[in-house]
Formats: C-alpha cells, sequence, structure tokens
C-alpha cells in the first residue's frame, strides 16, 4: 500500500479517541523494527524522520526506505518530516515523497510563524500532504529551563483558534509540559490548559516528548484530545542499550548479530507504545476507508 497522508490517520484516531504513535527513525534497523511492531499489533503508524537525521542519511534514503517499507506493511504508514525549521527541507521533503510535514515555527514571532507557516500549508496541500504545526515552544530536557520559562513557553490557548484559523494546519504541537529528551524528574501536563485548546481548536492535537511520560499522564492526554504521540529517545536507548549489553555479555565482530539484536529490542518498545496510545487492531478500519 503506498504511504498515506497522516491527516487520514489522524482524522481516524481523532474521531475514535486514540492517538497515532509516531516513532522517529534513522535507519533501516529501526524502520524494521517499527513496522514489525506496527504489523504486530494491526497498528497505523507515522513514521517521522528529524532535519538531523536528513543530514544522516540523506533525503533519497529515507525516501526509498520509506517506500519500500510501505509498499510491504500490511498497515497503513504516513511519512513524516518532524520539526522542519528549514523551508529548504519541507520543499525537498515534499519533492521526496513525504506525505506529511511539520513546520516548526516556535522559535519565530507570533506573526512570522503565522505568515510561513501558512506559506507552508498552501504549498503542502497543492501536493496533497498534510500539516503540523506548532504553537508555544516544546523544550528539550537538555535545555534546563526554569519552571516559570517552560509557563512562558507553553501553549497559549487564547491564540489557539485564530492561528488554526489563519495557517490552516491540518494538526497542531502543544507545549503543556513535555520536553524531547530524557526527564530530570517526572512531567507535570498542564491539562487544564490542554483542556482550553482542545475547546478552541477542532483539529488533532499533537504531544510531543513522548520518552518518560508516565502510561496514565500519556492516557490522559488522549482523553483531552491528543492524537498523535511522538517517541523518539526511547527507541534510540532501546537501540543503543541493548548493542552495548551484548557487546559487554559477548565477543561480537559481525553487526548483523548485532542489529538482530537491537531490531528485537525496538520491537518492544514500539509495541508498548502503540498499545498505550490504543492504536492496536485500527489498521483494518483506516485501510476499509481508504
Ligand atoms: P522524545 O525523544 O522525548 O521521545 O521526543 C520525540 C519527539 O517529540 C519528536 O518530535
Amino acid at each position: 500500500m503506498p504511504l498515506v497522508t497522516a491527516a487520514c490517520l489522524l482524522e481516524h484516531a481523532q474521531a475514535n479517541t486514540y492517538a497515532i504513535p509516531s516513532f522517529n527513525f534513522h535507519d533501516l534497523v529501526d524502520l524494521q523494527a517499527i513496522v514489525t511492531a506496527a504489523e504486530a499489533e494491526a497498528a497505523p503508524v507515522i513514521l517521522m524522520a528529524s532535519e538531523g537525521t536528513i543530514r544522516f542519511a540523506g533525503f533519497p534514503y529515507i525516501e526509498a526506505l520509506a517506500r519500500v517499507a510501505a509498499s510491504q506493511a500490511k498497515v497503513p504508514l504516513a511519512l513524516h518530516l518532524d520539526h522542519g525549521r528549514e523551508l529548504d527541507n519541507i520543499m525537498k521533503g515534499i519533492r521526496h515523497g513525504f506525505t506529511s510535514v511539520m513546520f516548526d515555527g516556535s522559535h519565530l514571532a507570533y506573526a512570522e510563524n503565522v505568515r510561513l507557516t501558512n506559506w507552508v500549508v498552501d504549498v503542502a496541500h497543492r501536493a496533497g500532504i498534510s500539516v503540523e504545526g506548532e504553537l508555544g515552544q516544546i523544550p528539550g530536557t537538555e535545555d534546563d529551563i526554569s519552571v516559570a520559562e517552560q509557563a512562558a513557553g507553553m501553549t497559549d490557548p487564547g491564540l489557539v483558534a485564530e492561528y488554526v484559523e489563519r495557517t490552516g494546519v491540518d494538526a497542531l504541537a502543544v507545549a503543556i509540559g513535555t520536553a524531547h529528551g530524557l526527564y530530570k524528574g517526572e512531567p507535570q501536563l498542564d491539562f487544564d490548559r490542554l483542556a482550553a485548546i482542545r475547546q478552541a481548536a477542532v483539529i488533532p492535537l499533537v504531544l510531543h516528548g513522548g520518552t518518560g511520560v508516565p502510561d496514565a499522564t500519556v492516557r490522559q492526554a488522549i482523553n483531552l484530545g491528543i492524537c498523535k504521540l511522538n517517541v523518539g529517545t526511547d527507541l534510540r536507548l532501546a537501540y543503543t542499550g541493548s548493542i552495548d549489553q551484548a557487546l559487554k555479555e559477548h565477543e561480537i565482530n559481525d553487526p548483523r548479530p548485532l542489529l538482530d539484536i537491537a531490531r528485537e529490542a525496538v520491537i518492544e518498545v514500539v509495541r508498548d507504545k502503540i498499545r498505550l496510545c490504543g492504536a492496536s487492531g485500527q489498521a483494518k478500519a483506516i485501510k476499509a476507508q481508504l
């Protein structure tokens, strides 16, 4: 089956109160792990490549890997550019078969974020692909910001309706207390803010920084309108940690058995997150609608 748009998956998730599990991948091994897990769970998933991954592998390889995965997979897959900041990368993503792009204008002044996001939406929609925008700033845990600074960067519910209307985005990434990377303590999500955002916007909402967020917190966020859960670090930890352990225990000088071990470790993490999102078994209904 060809790659589908993220919007098509998110629409189904929103109508049925679950989230589309969305995973960062970097190479053949973690991509195969994600797709194997998705098939084992009969779940739709979004494959995400960041600008860092594009720098690492290049658009042609990422496009080719995702196209082969989709052509062989029995579940619907979307290919999404995660945190696109360079307009050049957004354009290249569109030309290289991505079915969804995120324009991350969160570091820009509000008016500029609106203007550029709207420009991206115009171009992407003409190419038939969906767009995720970001309002507020989702920090990295490495940013070491204070609670007050984090609160100041959170999505302002008062701006949401106007932002969605003026940009035309299909999905909105919200800053409500999560961060990218590993948390130092337990993340505290601002559910009142999420509920207010939900009131203001009818489009699917996206939770970034899915690693390390307690399961109950994720479930509550889904009940309050989160339709896409982004997870990256957890997969990288499983990938590198399993290789590290295998090398400590055995003398291995062939990458293939090591990468087999890594792939199995990533599959387990991905299956867990798919179940947490409530996405298991949802592939059939989506395929029936395509
Ligand atoms: P984590 O790496 O914290 O799971 O976040 C991933 C993410 O939000 C990608 O956009």
